[in-house]
């Protein structure tokens, strides 16, 4: 039986299906999250995971509804089958694998630190806990300050502010509201290009990034997985990387 669009209103994940039936997988992405995810100025979603997700469903016969949202709202919003998999940049680490189903790891990154241009702010300032610091909440760029500077009664917690997206982080330093930021190497330098703020420095972490699932979802797991390994294998990766300043 042909399942017909169930759920067109209320754009409900999980098991949706097109007049022909294809499946229709809703992708939740941040959609201030450049070079991965983020709006052009048109209105269109595109950035790496984007690309890539459309590369892996037209491999893999399946076909995807990209959808903006917010960081924090994404595993609650999965697990609540409002969107099919988080492809966003989002690092594969014990706690979240407790709540979701990652996929083989696709990227491999550090966390920086960036300051203003005319701060004299080192990384041994950062590491002796007196610089007020800006992360995006929920982001493992937050759980390193924390386990290694607030836990440890190194750094004050109120050092540390917490924004819904990163783009207010960098706001928010640019006009010396904070005195450094910290994330994702890679979308770190996107956010901070052509403002007045430089990396000085990048912490080891060497994260890796998963697409995360429900954990009932093996057809989609499998899917996934497939489509990534054969990504990674296709020329198309190589072009991706570059596209996106990631190579
Ligand atoms: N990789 C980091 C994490 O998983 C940051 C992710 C931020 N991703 C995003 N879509 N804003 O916590």
């Amino acid at each position: 039986m042909i399942v017909l669009a169930v759920g067109i209103a209320g754009c409900t994940g999980n098991d949706q299906a097109d007049v022909t039936g294809t499946k229709v997988y809703i992708v939740g992405v941040d959609g201030n999250y450049a070079p991965y995810s983020y709006i052009e100025t048109d209105g269109s979603v595109t950035g790496f995971d984007v690309e890539s997700v459309k590369w892996i469903a037209e491999k893999m016969g399946f076909e995807v509804k990209i959808q903006p949202m917010d960081w924090d709202a994404m595993i609650p919003s999965l697990n609540a089958n409002k969107i099919d998999m988080v492809y966003s940049g989002m690092t594969i680490t014990p706690e979240r694998a407790e709540q979701v189903t990652f996929s083989i790891p696709y990227l491999r990154i550090n966390q920086s630190v960036a300051v203003h241009n005319d701060s004299a702010i080192t990384m041994a300032d950062i590491m002796a806990g007196t610089v007020v610091i800006g992360a995006q909440r929920g982001t493992t760029g937050q759980i390193w300050v924390e386990e290694n500077l607030i836990a440890n009664g190194t750094m004050p917690k109120d050092n540390l502010k917490l924004y819904d997206n990163f783009p207010l982080v960098i706001t928010d330093l640019q006009n010396k509201r904070i005195e450094a930021s910290i994330y994702d190497r890679p979308s770190h330098l996107a956010a901070i290009e052509g403002k007045p703020i430089h990396i000085i420095g990048e912490i080891n972490t060497g994260e890796e990034y998963g697409v995360a699932m429900r954990k009932d979802d093996a057809e989609l797991q499998e899917k996934i997985n497939t489509g990534l390994d054969e990504l990674m294998k296709d020329p198309y990766w190589q072009e991706l990387l570059e596209k996106y300043n990631l190579a």
